[in-house]
């Protein structure tokens, strides 16, 4: 399988955030970081960006599935000569993983597009019927820490259920509106959010979703804010019907800050959290 490597300048820096601030909120509770394993590194280009502004003690071992991305990944890896802290194994996450234990953090920006089949414009985005597919895999790896990507029209309130049952605790959350872009707006994919939609597994209005860099923890008597999160999830929708962009709008400009955190009142980046 090798198709054009995903990057999405919003998308993918908005990722690269979140794993930046988990970084720096580890280092300030913890006074180090720990390992990480990323799950579909794609053109490497933001972890290489995140690895370069943080210390020199962080380490990332990168799995990519697609040819294409692990190709570009592997250069911009040594474009930046980051080949000590940012090591890349070609293939399978969850093949590599029966193999290896999960220790420390697991993050990832994993496909998560719901689509019936695969055959969508770029298949390694796949996520599933649901969109939630590979997320749910990687949640039962039970690796002490996750943090993930998680869109709103993937099954999001179903993710987070699935993640209690796995003896997590959503530890912190981020969470700021996108618009469809080129993959989500393709009409197979697009159709079929709003079927999930109908159904209640997607949450989305006239254009946009919400992305949320969601961490999770096994670690430590931890509060749990997945119903904190599964509020503001519910409340980035369109009443079905009523079919006024209006409406749309005003959803969106409810919550149209560019980043929301689980500490509203401080830094949205700065966020405290229950770890
Ligand atoms: C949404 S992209 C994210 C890429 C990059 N982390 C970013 O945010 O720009 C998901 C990536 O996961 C890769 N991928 C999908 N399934 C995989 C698997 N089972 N093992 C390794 N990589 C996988 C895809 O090829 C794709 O590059």
């Amino acid at each position: 399988m090798s198709a054009t490597p995903f990057y999405d300048e919003e998308e993918s820096e908005f990722y690269g955030m979140c794993v930046e601030d988990l970084i720096r909120r580890r280092q300030r509770s913890h006074g180090s970081a720990f390992g990480m394993v990323e799950l579909g590194v794609g053109t490497a280009k933001t972890i290489c960006g995140v690895l370069r502004r943080v210390g020199a003690s962080i380490h990332v071992h990168g799995f990519e599935i697609d040819e294409s991305s692990f190709r570009s990944a592997r250069s911009n890896i040594r474009d930046h000569a980051l080949e000590d802290r940012y090591r890349l194994t070609h293939g399978d996450f969850f093949e590599a993983m029966a193999d290896l234990p999960a220790r420390g953090c697991l993050i990832s920006n994993p496909p998560y597009l719901p689509s019936p089949d695969p055959q969508i414009r770029l298949p390694h985005l796949w996520g599933g019927e649901h969109g939630d597919h590979i997320s749910r895999r990687a949640i039962a790896l039970g690796f002490p820490h996750v943090l993930l990507m998680l869109s709103s029209f993937a099954n999001p309130l179903g993710l987070l259920r699935w993640a209690r049952a796995h003896d997590y605790s959503l530890v912190h959350w981020v969470a700021r509106p996108i618009e469809f872009g080129d993959y989500s707006s393709e009409p197979k994919v697009r159709r079929h959010i709003d079927e999930l939609a109908a159904a209640g597994r997607s949450f989305v209005t006239e254009d946009s979703y919400l992305l949320v860099g969601a961490t999770w923890s096994k670690e430590g008597p931890s509060a749990d804010r997945s119903a904190e999160l599964a509020r503001l999830i519910r409340g980035h929708s369109v009443p079905r019907h009523s079919g006024s962009a209006p409406s749309a709008r005003l959803t969106r400009e409810g919550i149209s800050a560019a980043v929301i955190s689980d500490r509203r009142q401080d830094s949205p980046m700065v966020a405290t959290d229950s770890e």
